[in-house]
């Protein structure tokens, strides 16, 4: 029983490793074959290492990227750190070296990059599309739903317009009156005050509005 499954482990480890060998059309070559495959099982287990050696070379392998050859190739050892041109890793658990001047992010201007600054654009977008999904909620009183609409997604908006009005005096403004009418949608849908949460609904696209004319 144990040899049985000896052999299981054998036969599907070696799965992998040798490659198909085209069906034996005669009894000969199907003898010939099957040693063939049974010398790939054993180079295959009993040394993997030297697959990759040339001849006259002794082995080169790392391990975990201390111990050994630090040249060689280790899989993920030391989590890349033992590459060579590679860098230092920014944090050990990460495979990326630090960020230099050569990364792309820093070469298209990190965060004052332009594709950056119109992903927050791209925010307020829809956080316009948002609030204007609000008048049917509060039409129906769906209390609820009016707070998880201004949660759920508009989540990132507080991060967007903090974003895009850093340093800028006359936006940080704007954006101080956007966010007073925000507070008195959610307020006003929690004291269920159906008239007052639709004018605020209102006052929040204006004032957004006017916050979207300095960005
Ligand atoms: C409710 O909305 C009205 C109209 O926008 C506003 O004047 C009022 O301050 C809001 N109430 C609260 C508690 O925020």
């Amino acid at each position: 029983m144990k040899l049985q499954i000896l052999f299981a482990l054998l036969a599907s480890a070696s799965a992998f490793q040798v490659a198909p060998v085209a069906k034996p059309s005669t009894s000969l070559e199907a003898e010939t074959s099957r040693r063939a495959a049974f010398a790939g099982i054993v180079a295959g287990v009993v040394a993997p290492a030297a697959a990759f050696a040339s001849a006259g070379e002794s082995p080169k392998f790392s391990v975990f990227g201390i111990i050994g050859d630090g040249g060689a190739l280790s899989e993920g050892g030391a989590y890349g750190s033992d590459q060579p041109g590679r860098g230092k890793v920014y944090s050990p658990y990460s495979v990326y070296s630090e960020s230099g001047a050569d990364a792309k992010w820093n070469q298209e201007g990190g965060y004052n990059g332009p594709e950056y600054i119109a992903r927050k654009k791209a925010v307020l977008a829809e956080t316009k599309v948002r609030l204007a999904k609000l008048p049917a909620y509060i039409e129906k009183k769906k209390w609820y739903e009016v707070k998880n609409e201004l949660t759920r997604y508009m989540y990132e908006t507080r991060g967007a317009c903090t974003f895009l009005s850093k340093d800028n005096l006359e936006r940080k403004e704007a954006q101080v009156e956007f966010f007073k009418a925000i507070e008195k949608i959610t307020l006003n849908a929690t004291l269920k005050n159906q008239e007052a949460c639709q004018a605020a609904q209102e006052e929040s696209l204006v004032k957004l509005d006017a916050f979207l004319k300095l960005v």
